[in-house]
């Protein structure tokens, strides 16, 4: 395609973790994927039934493109700082933040969904993989994830402020690669994994990081009112959560937090992580 030429002048806007995103023409951009994936296609699904259902979430302009051996996907262009970098300029705003972030995660939880990979069929999957836990520990935790509820909810499963980006209509979600149906609680449980590994890596010494302690309380205290139910059966989430981190997010650090997280959630033994 044309985009095989124009790639080497477009602007770069940012450097994600799995992708390049291009500042394209016509109010787009360009995600060009660093590795080929069957997740590719689902980024495209998911993010489509979110922005039909009337969430707000960039239009996507384009099908799975090849690019020389690279694979991408066009984007309607969105203007605005993801809500971490803005909150690391504006800290005062962190309360304010986490509410708005909080209504659009319940908001979304609250539509029922027909298509999109089930969320449990996933997480089954990942536990399956080859993962660091002994045979028995695995075991025990596909016994807990055969006993939730599977639920048809639409689940973003890394929601949080590095995938909200601040337009001027308000936070927009992007990055819907693992855009699933499924438990609003298995998807709250994976953003509580998100925060807990974040305050963990990024904790500074002069105490800059506790904008994100208040962002975080703020937010499931929030999430809380809106949703009395949400913490029903927490803790079975974020084992299984958590056991499936291991296989989805491996270049995160701290896999030994999340191990031992796991294991002592198992033997019902106090955590640090458990104390919130
Ligand atoms: N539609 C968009 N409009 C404007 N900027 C965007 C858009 N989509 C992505 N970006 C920019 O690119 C960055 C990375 O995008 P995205 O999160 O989709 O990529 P990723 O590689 O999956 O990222 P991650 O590092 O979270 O794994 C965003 O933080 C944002 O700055
Ligand atoms: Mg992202």
């Amino acid at each position: 395609m044309e985009s095989d030429s124009s790639i080497s002048t477009a602007p770069i806007l940012a450097e994600g973790s799995t992708a390049t995103i291009y500042e394209w023409k016509d109010e787009t951009v360009l995600k060009l994927f660093k590795q080929r994936s069957s997740w590719h296609t689902n980024e495209i699904a998911s993010t489509k039934v979110a922005h039909d259902l009337g969430l707000p979430v960039p239009r996507v302009c384009s099908g799975l493109l090849e690019i020389g051996q690279q694979e991408g996907i066009m984007f309607e262009r969105v203007d605005g700082p993801t809500m971490a970098d803005f909150l690391e300029d504006h800290p005062t705003e962190v309360e304010h933040c986490a509410i708005i972030a909080a209504d659009l995660q319940s908001r979304m939880h609250s539509m029922e969904i027909a298509n999109l990979p089930l969320l449990t069929d996933l997480l089954s999957w990942s536990i399956h993989q080859t993962n660091p836990l002994e045979t028995k520990t695995i075991k025990l935790v596909e016994d807990i994830l055969a006993q939730l509820p599977a639920r048809e909810f639409l689940c973003h499963c890394d929601f949080y402020p590095r995938n909200l980006l601040m337009s001027p209509q308000g936070p927009m979600i992007i990055d819907w690669a693992i855009g699933t149906r499924g438990n609003p609680t298995a998807d709250l449980a994976r953003t509580w994994l998100i925060s807990r590994l974040l305050l963990d890596t990024e904790k500074e010494p002069d105490g800059k990081d506790m904008h994100w302690q208040r962002f975080w309380d703020t937010f499931f205290r929030r999430y809380e009112k809106l949703n009395p139910s949400c913490f029903d059966q927490f803790l079975q989430w974020q084992i299984v959560v958590a056991t499936a981190s291991l296989v989805w997010d491996k270049s995160l650090t701290s896999m030994d937090s999340r191990l031992s997280f796991i294991n002592t959630a198992l033997s019902d033994s106090e955590h640090p992580w458990l104390r919130a």
